[in-house]
């Protein structure tokens, strides 16, 4: 049906008014009308739009939840690279950042920027014409992932600029993607009802969130953004402060927390400032960012590969609290090693109250010479977790002791062993319920065998009604096992009957991780399951066939050949057999690697100049390639670096190809360029 032009007008006005109001909203946090009201007039739109689609176009506020979840995000390469930013947490290095700022820049003046420093994800947004083209993370500053159609559902990112300016259609805004912390704490509610995974802060919900592949979650999730640099071609000179005002005039959310300053004193007024403030922000900040005002003067003071000389960050000093130290009780971990940890009067911190902490070892406790009874300092730094950082001697009360490390297991009553040279006590006795719940959880966990519903609570129950001794006994429960059980519906059986049934597609490397071997992580499981393939091949292996993989070293080798000595461990493994659960690779599908050196095997010799070792086989493995330990002729390549070993001449004598650093580095060039 062709459209009348009145349609198009109509459907050009109702996008008017809807961009106007999502500023208003999302933005400006002003709304001029009723959530009905904006409601009524976006169905009118969609309602249009849907009779007359060849009317849709991509900067229609319709079209912001768009297209199929994406497998991959395509890679992009910035137009300039991504910096980050030096850090101090001193005014005596903001000081001294001014002075080399003054050195460089002679007796020009100059003035400074101050803005607060979000605590999320960095993205650039490009706009071409006016409309939003292309959105990508930052990645590793050179190239980053196109999250486009993730970004567009972020409803304060304009789709079409607010200008008809021509120096403005074609812009780069660099900002920060967050979420606000009471947003934060609803969506992880609300992922707890659902039993969904927990995020750890809002930037990590925020960058999981981004990371979606389906744009729909996005869309779900209340992320917001707030941009902070502008490049865009102009001849005039610019200001960083006039950068900050065209942003918000072209629709874009600018922080206003934001202040010009004359000079370095001025400056640190404005971190004495807000540091104080951050908790009253709805969102999280961890610092101040302070820029060179003059654009021009960016250019004479540069960068370093990693930052630019123009600009530093003062971050805050981690957020603190005084508490009472009432207790220290021991936690014994599938591993039996036994952790102290503090039991402190609730008090609350950084936004959530905090119970306990752990105090690593005893020698820690000594070191610090925590007591119980002490008031001690709890800081909760960048990351989420709170630390004990020391006791506050002067409310120290009399009569307090030190601490000393019990002799037995506080769970089975087991002596507790410290092998000389080492700081963690240990419970040896393999049946310690202690370790059985733990490994039964660590087994069910959703990195390894992935069990919904097989959590503390429900290991605790079928341990306590002898419904469960070790981890392949799940496999043999019936419902009505447990419908007996407190708290366990018939329904609630079910599901984790069928969810135990489920685990038994997972793919052998999980298998492998679940059983809990020391030192045996998610990554040196997946190597073992790959280059052994099967636990038959892996029973009968010894510490040198082990220790020939590349990632395995003398110790892990030793703790899985101990493993399989075992005979308890042994008929657990027997059991999970007899119950289905994958007991070899070969059947699996496992992806094609990907990448330059997609299937090739690499050896490396000698000493490297631009890498470690462990960045080069990095590399190689993110390219698809492996990285193995001896020279065959069935090896692609032999990396060698200054002053190469016998694999040298081993390579040498078998006609394997030999390549320089400087080869190796143009192979990964030109295949970036290549992209
Ligand atoms: S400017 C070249 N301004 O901090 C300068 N960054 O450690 C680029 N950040 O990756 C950064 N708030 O993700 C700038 N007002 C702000 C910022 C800010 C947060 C983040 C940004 C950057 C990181 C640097």
């Amino acid at each position: 049906m062709s459209a009348p032009p009145k349609i198009f007008q109509q459907i050009e006005k109702l996008r008017d008014e809807i961009r106007k109001h999502d500023f208003q909203y999302y933005v400006l946090n002003e709304p001029l009308i009723s959530d009905y009201e904006y409601d009524r007039r976006y169905r009118q739109l969609a309602d249009l739009e849907s009779r007359y689609p060849q009317l849709v176009t991509p900067d229609s506020p319709t079209q912001r939840v768009g297209g199929e979840p994406t497998k991959e995000f395509p890679t992009v390469t910035h137009s300039s690279p991504m910096l980050s930013l030096s850090n101090t947490y001193s005014e005596g290095e903001m000081r001294e950042f001014n002075r080399r700022v003054r050195t460089i820049l002679g007796e020009d003046p100059y003035e400074y920027v101050c803005e607060l420093k979000l605590d999320g994800v960095a993205v650039n947004l490009k706009y071409e014409g006016g409309l939003f083209v292309q959105g990508a993370t930052r990645g590793d500053g050179v190239m980053g992932d196109d999250i486009t159609p993730n970004l567009k559902t972020i409803r304060s990112i304009p789709l079409r600029l607010f200008t008809e300016e021509t120096a403005l259609l074609n812009i780069e805004a660099r900002g920060e993607v967050f979420m606000n912390k009471l947003d934060f704490e609803a969506l992880n509610a609300e992922q707890k009802k659902r039993g969904e995974k927990l995020f750890a802060n809002p930037r990590n919900a925020t960058a999981g969130t981004l990371k979606q592949q389906d744009p729909r979650v996005v869309a779900s999730r209340p992320l917001r953004i707030y941009l902070y640099y502008l490049s865009y071609s102009s001849e005039e000179e610019q200001f960083h402060y006039d950068d900050l005002k065209t942003l918000g005039k072209l629709g874009l959310p600018v922080n206003q927390n934001f202040r010009l300053c004359g000079n370095i004193d001025e400056v640190i007024e404005f971190c004495r400032e807000w540091e104080p403030r951050r908790d009253d922000l709805p969102y999280e900040i961890d610092g101040v960012v302070v820029k060179i005002n003059s654009i021009p003067q960016h250019q004479v003071l540069g960068s370093t590969a990693k930052s630019p000389r123009w600009a530093m960050a003062y971050k805050f000093k981690a957020r603190e609290a005084e508490t009472i130290l009432k207790g220290i009780s021991l936690q014994v971990g599938r591993t039996g090693a036994v952790t102290p940890v503090a039991e402190l009067e609730p008090v609350r911190l950084a936004g959530s109250t905090i119970h306990r902490a752990t105090l690593h070892n005893e020698e820690e406790i000594a070191r610090k010479d925590f007591r119980v009874g002490d008031t001690v300092v709890l800081k909760k730094g960048g990351d989420v977790i709170p630390k004990v950082s020391e006791v506050v001697l002067k409310k120290r009360l009399p009569g307090t002791v030190p601490f000393q490390m019990p002799k037995t297991c506080p769970v089975c009553g087991g002596p507790l062993i410290k092998p000389e040279g080492e700081i963690i006590s240990r419970c040896e006795n393999l049946s310690c319920p202690a370790q059985v719940q733990r490994r039964i959880e660590h087994f069910a966990s959703r990195g390894a065998m992935d069990i919904e519903g097989l959590g503390t609570a429900i290991v605790e129950q079928l341990i306590e009604n002898n419904l469960i001794r070790d981890f392949s006994d799940p496999y043999f429960l019936e419902a009505d096992d447990l419908i007996p059980l407190e708290r366990m519906a018939e329904k609630s059986a079910d599901n984790l009957i069928r969810a135990i049934e489920k685990s038994k597609e997972r793919p052998f490397e999980k298998v492998l991780f679940a059983l809990g071997i020391r030192f045996v992580g998610a990554t040196v499981a997946r190597v073992i399951a790959r280059h052994f393939g099967s636990m038959d091949r892996l029973k009968s292996a010894t510490c040198e066939e082990l220790e020939a993989v590349y990632e395995i070293g003398p110790r892990i080798a030793r703790s899985v050949v101990e493993f399989f000595q075992n005979e308890v461990n042994l008929k657990v493994i027997e059991r999970l057999a007899k119950a289905g659960v994958r007991m070899a690779a070969e059947d699996e599908e496992i992806p094609a690697p990907k990448g330059i050196f997609a299937g090739k095997t690499f050896v490396l010799t000698g000493r490297l100049a631009g890498f470690t070792r462990e960045e080069a086989s990095e590399i190689i493995h993110n390219e698809g390639g492996q990285v193995i330990s001896s020279v065959s002729k069935k090896t692609d390549f032999v990396l060698a670096g200054e002053e190469p070993g016998s694999k040298y001449k081993k390579a040498k004598k078998l006609g394997v190809k030999i390549i320089d650093e400087e080869e190796f580095e143009n192979l990964i060039m030109t295949n970036k360029m290549r992209e």
